[in-house]
């Protein structure tokens, strides 16, 4: 990992968590996806919510082993480096969900407003059979939400980050370890 901080836009970010760690956190994700979807009969849909979590669901998707569709979704609730409160549907599904089982895949979940919005969206108004949440990363101290999110691959302490799929107004997201801010 290289030890220099980067710098995007106006801000300054340093090292924080690596690729190797970032992939093994998926591996444990993979795990646990594969043993419970284990001999399923569906083909359950994996929903990347583009642009942050690319990335993630492709290291995921070569990781599960049952049979398994891939639609994206394009939402945004994020301006710099805070969230706006408002989830905004950007591009709306590459296909249809209807009587699916479908497992989000998100980058991160900071305030819960994205993935709750998500979830209540392919529920109620795009009639998914059911819905699980799957995040790489998470902001315990930020999400309050009662909404159980179903794999988490790593929990992180409150810090606007970036790399690995995530971005600072846009950069970033082709950088392999993720970086945070340095204040
Ligand atoms: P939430 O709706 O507040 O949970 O925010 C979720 C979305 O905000 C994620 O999908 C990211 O796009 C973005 N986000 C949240 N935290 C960060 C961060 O630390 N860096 C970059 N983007 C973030």
């Amino acid at each position: 990992m290289k030890e220099e901080k980067i710098h995007l836009h106006d801000k300054t970010f340093k090292p924080y968590i690596r690729h190797e760690r970032i992939l093994d956190a998926i591996d444990g994700v993979a795990r646990e996806l594969n043993s419970d979807f284990h001999g399923c009969t569906d083909i359950p849909v994996v929903l990347c919510v583009l642009n942050g979590s690319i990335p993630f669901t492709g290291e995921l998707l070569q990781r599960i082993d049952f049979p398994c569709q891939l639609v994206s979704i394009k939402l945004s609730s994020y301006q710099g480096t805070q969230s706006t409160g408002t989830v905004l549907n950007v591009m709306g599904l590459t296909s249809s969900v209807r009587g699916r089982r479908v497992i989000i895949c998100e980058d991160i979940v900071d305030t819960g407003n994205t993935i709750v919005a998500l979830k209540e969206m392919l529920l109620d108004k795009e009639g998914a059979a059911e819905v699980r949440i799957c995040t790489l990363l998470l902001k315990p101290e930020v999400y309050n939400k009662p909404v159980k999110l179903d794999y988490v691959g790593m929990e992180i302490p409150n810090a606007f980050i970036v790399g690995f799929g995530l971005d600072y107004n846009e950069l970033g997201r082709n950088i392999r370890d993720i970086y945070v801010i340095d204040e």
